[in-house]
C-alpha cells in the first residue's frame, strides 16, 4: 500500500446568480471523480468548494427582483447543493464566500498587503450612472461596436463580430441597467503592485501550473506587472475595505479566499485543525479551475497566499470548455442545458460516463456530441459494461444457485489480465487522464465478452450447469473489477453492484482479490440505455427556460415611445449607388446611398451576408437624421434597416416597387 496522502482539493466557486450548467459540470464532474479515487485508495481527501456571492450582478439582480442580495444568496446556495448532489458530486464542504469567516481570511491577506506595503491608492476615471448612483463594471454598459457598428453589445465585447475593447471606445453607450447615458467620474481606488511579486511567479509558475498555462502567463513578464485594482465604490455587495468608507473589496478578492474558509468551516465543524490542513507541508492542494480564470489563479491567488504566509497551491489544474455539438453552448439552440433541466430527463450516470471518456489532462476543450453521448452510453456502457452482469448474474442465479464457483485457467488468466489493467487504470486517474481509464475499462469489457461468446455457456447451461459455472464466474469476477474501476465515475451504479455481490462498498484495493466460492445477492437491474427522445426533449426545454450566468440580464420592461418620439425619426428610402469592402474590416461594407436629393456615407455592418455586387442598386430604408458617427474606419453618416434574429441573420429592408429614392417613411 503507497503511503497514505492528504489532499485539500477545490473546484472553482460557481457564481450565486447563475444555474449550475452542463459546462460547469465539465470541472465539478472530473474533481467529483479525482477525489472519489483518492478515497478510495486510502488517502485523506478533502474536496471544498462554495457559492461565490459578491459582485455587482448579484446585487443588480437582487434589485431587479425585488429581493435582497441574501435572500438571493441563500436560494440559489440550496438551489446549487441540490443540483450538485443530483449529479452525484460529493463536496465534503459547500460553503459560501458570504460569511465571517471569509470575511476574516480576507482582511487577514488584505492587512498583509498593508504591512507589506504592496498597495498603491490613486484616482480613476469610470463610467458612472447618474440615474442609478453607480459605477458601472463594463459588463454593465451597452452601446454600438466600435469596430463593426452592432447595436446594443457589451462595454467590453461584441456579440456579433467578436472585437474585444475599452468600455471607452463603445459607441453611444448606455447604463445597462437604466439605459441612461453614463458620465466619467473619478473615485480613488486600491490597487495591489503584482509586479512585487515578478520574481516569486517566475520560479513558482513553471512548476506549479500547466506548461502551456505558464508559458502563456510568462510571456508578459518582460514588462512590469500591471497594477491590479481590488477595490470597487458602494454600492457593492462584498466585504467593506477595512479603513475605508464605502469601499469594497473586488469580488475577485474575497472569492478564491473562499476556498479557505470552507476549509476552516469543515474544520471547524469536525474537530480538525485549519494549519494541518492547509498549511501543513504534508498536505497537497490542488485548485481544478477552468481556461477562463487562469489569471487570478495563477497570478493573484498564488501571491496573495505567499504575501499573507499562507502555503501556495501544490498544483493548479486548468480544464477547457465544453462545446455541445462542435459549437459554443447556445440558448437559441438549446444547447446551454442546465444541470436541473439535464437531471429532469435523464439519469447523471450517462453524463458522468461521457465525461469522463472524454477528459484528459489537457486544458482542450471538450466536446459534448449528441450521437456521440448516445453511442457510447448505449453501446459502451451498456452494451459492454452492463451486459457482462445481466447475462452473467442472471444465468447464475436461474440455474446455479447463484453462487459464483471456482476459476478454471482460462478464466484465471482474464481475471489476472483485469487485475493487472487496474495499476494502469489507476495511474491513468491520478494524472486526470479519465478518458484513457475509460478506454482500458472498455477493452478489457470487450475481452470478457469474446471469452463469454465464446464458451456459448447458454448451451452447457441446458445439460450441464456445472460446467458452465466456471465461465460465469470469470465474467462476473472480470465485470466486478471493472464495476471497483468505475466507482470514481459511477458511484451510484457502482453501490448497486456492490449489493449484487453482497459485498461491502469497495475500496480500490478490492480489485485485488477475485471472489470464488462466494453467493452473490439477487440480481437488480443495474441502468437501461438512454432513449434519444430524452435528449429532444431537454433541448427543447432549454430553449425556453435558458438563462445566461453572470451577465446583466435584459431589463423586462417594454420601453414605449409616443408620436412625438416617433416623429423625429427620418427614416427615408435610399439607393446603394456604391459598395465597397474595407481593408481590415471582416463586418463591414462601405456604402454611397442616394437619398434623392444628396448622397452619404454609410459604414454597415453588413458583409457576413452581401457583396458588394449583391446590393449595388438596391433600394433599401434609412434613419437619414442620425448623428455622423465616427468609426474606426470612417465617418458613419445615416443607418441602414436590416431584420436580425438571434441565429446571425441579417436581411435588409426594401421598399416594395415605385418608391423613389429619397421618399419618406410615415
Ligand atoms: N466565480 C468564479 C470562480 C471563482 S473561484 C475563486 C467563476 N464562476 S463560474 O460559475 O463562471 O465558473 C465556475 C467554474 O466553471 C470555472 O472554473 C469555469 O471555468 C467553469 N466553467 C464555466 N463554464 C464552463 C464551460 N462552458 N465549460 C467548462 N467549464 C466552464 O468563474
Ligand atoms: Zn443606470
Amino acid at each position: 500500500m503507497p503511503q497514505k496522502r492528504r489532499l485539500l482539493v477545490t473546484s472553482a466557486l460557481p457564481y450565486a446568480n447563475g444555474e449550475i450548467h452542463l459546462g460547469h459540470l465539465v470541472e465539478y464532474l472530473q474533481t467529483d471523480y479525482w477525489c472519489r479515487f483518492q478515497k478510495m485508495r486510502g488517502h485523506k481527501c478533502l474536496y471544498v468548494c462554495a457559492d461565490d456571492t459578491h459582485g455587482t450582478p448579484i446585487m443588480i439582480r437582487a434589485q431587479r427582483d425585488g429581493t435582497t442580495p441574501e435572500a438571493l444568496i441563500k436560494q440559489s446556495h440550496e438551489e446549487h447543493v441540490r443540483d450538485f448532489a443530483d449529479c452525484e458530486i460529493e463536496f465534503d464542504n459547500y460553503f459560501t464566500t458570504h460569511s465571517e469567516i471569509n470575511r476574516e481570511f480576507c482582511y487577514k491577506l488584505y492587512s498583509s498587503m498593508v504591512a507589506n506595503k504592496h498597495l498603491d491608492v490613486r484616482s480613476v476615471k469610470q463610467n458612472y450612472c447618474p440615474k442609478d448612483r453607480m459605477f458601472l463594471p463594463d459588463r454593465f454598459i451597452k452601446g454600438t461596436c466600435p469596430e463593426c457598428g452592432a447595436l446594443d453589445q457589451y462595454g467590453d465585447s461584441c456579440d456579433k463580430c467578436g472585437a474585444t475593447y475599452s468600455s471607452s471606445e463603445v459607441l453611444n453607450p448606455r447604463c445597462a441597467i437604466c439605459g441612461s447615458k453614463p458620465v466619467l467620474k473619478s473615485s480613488e481606488h486600491i490597487f495591489f503592485k503584482l509586479n512585487d511579486f515578478k520574481s516569486f511567479l517566475k520560479e513558482w509558475l513553471p512548476t506549479h501550473v500547466p506548461k502551456d498555462t505558464a508559458r502563456k502567463l510568462t510571456e508578459w513578464f518582460s514588462e512590469d506587472l500591471h497594477d491590479w485594482d481590488i477595490s470597487r465604490d458602494a454600492p457593492y455587495f462584498g466585504f467593506e475595505i477595512p479603513g475605508y468608507k464605502d469601499k469594497y473589496f473586488y469580488v475577485w478578492v474575497d472569492a478564491p479566499v473562499g476556498y479557505m474558509a470552507s476549509t476552516k468551516d469543515w474544520c471547524n465543524r469536525h474537530g480538525n485543525d485549519f494549519d494541518e490542513w492547509w498549511n501543513s507541508p504534508d498536505t497537497e492542494l490542488y485548485h481544478f479551475i477552468g481556461k477562463d480564470i487562469v489569471r487570478f489563479h495563477c497570478l493573484f491567488w498564488p501571491t496573495m497566499l505567499q504575501n499573507g504566509g499562507f502555503k501556495t497551491p501544490n498544483q493548479v489544474f486548468v480544464h477547457g470548455f465544453l462545446t455541445v455539438n462542435g459549437e459554443k453552448m447556445s440558448k437559441s439552440k438549446g444547447t446551454f442545458i442546465s444541470a436541473r433541466t439535464y437531471l429532469n430527463h435523464l439519469n447523471p450516470m450517462y453524463l458522468r460516463y461521457y465525461y469522463a471518456s472524454k477528459l484528459n489532462s489537457s486544458s482542450d476543450d471538450i466536446d459534448l456530441n449528441f450521437d456521440d453521448f448516445v453511442a457510447r452510453v448505449n453501446s459502451d456502457l451498456m452494451g459492454k459494461i452492463t451486459n457482462l452482469a445481466s447475462r452473467g448474474a442472471q444465468m447464475l442465479t436461474r440455474n446455479l444457485n447463484g453462487r459464483i464457483g471456482e476459476l478454471d485457467n482460462a478464466g484465471k488468466a482474464l481475471v489476472k489480465k483485469a487485475i493487472e489493467k487496474t495499476q494502469i487504470i489507476a495511474q491513468h486517474y491520478e494524472n486526470r487522464d479519465f478518458g484513457k481509464g475509460i478506454v482500458e475499462i472498455r477493452a478489457i469489457a470487450d475481452e470478457a465478452n469474446r471469452y463469454f461468446d465464446e464458451a456459448q455457456p447458454w448451451l452447457g447451461i441446458k445439460n450441464n450447469p456445472e460446467s458452465v459455472r466456471p465461465v460465469l464466474s470469470c465474467i462476473l469476477n472480470v465485470f466486478r473489477i471493472l464495476a471497483i474501476c468505475l466507482k470514481p465515475i459511477l458511484p451510484r451504479y457502482t453501490a448497486n453492484v456492490e449489493k449484487l455481490f453482497a459485498e461491502e462498498p469497495y475500496k480500490w484495493a478490492d480489485a485485488l482479490s477475485p471472489l470464488e466460492n462466494h453467493q452473490i445477492g439477487k440480481y437488480e437491474y443495474l441502468a437501461s440505455k438512454i432513449d434519444e427522445k430524452q435528449i429532444d426533449k431537454i433541448v427543447h426545454d432549454s430553449k425556453s427556460g435558458a438563462q445566461d450566468t453572470n451577465k446583466p440580464s435584459e431589463s423586462k420592461e417594454k420601453i414605449m415611445i409616443n408620436m412625438d418620439d416617433f416623429v423625429k425619426m427620418e427614416l427615408r428610402v435610399a439607393e446603394i449607388v456604391e459598395a465597397e469592402t474595407i481593408e481590415g474590416a471582416d463586418k463591414l461594407l462601405r456604402l454611397t446611398v442616394n437619398l434623392g436629393d444628396e448622397t452619404r456615407n454609410v459604414i454597415a455592418g453588413i458583409k457576413s451576408v452581401y457583396t458588394p455586387e449583391s446590393i449595388k442598386g438596391r433600394l433599401i430604408v434609412m434613419v437619414a437624421n442620425l448623428e455622423p458617427r465616427k468609426m474606426k474606419f470612417g465617418v458613419s453618416e445615416g443607418m441602414i434597416l436590416a431584420a436580425g434574429n438571434s441565429d446571425g441573420g441579417l436581411f435588409l429592408l426594401s421598399p416594395d416597387s415605385g418608391a423613389k429614392p429619397g421618399d419618406r417613411i410615415k
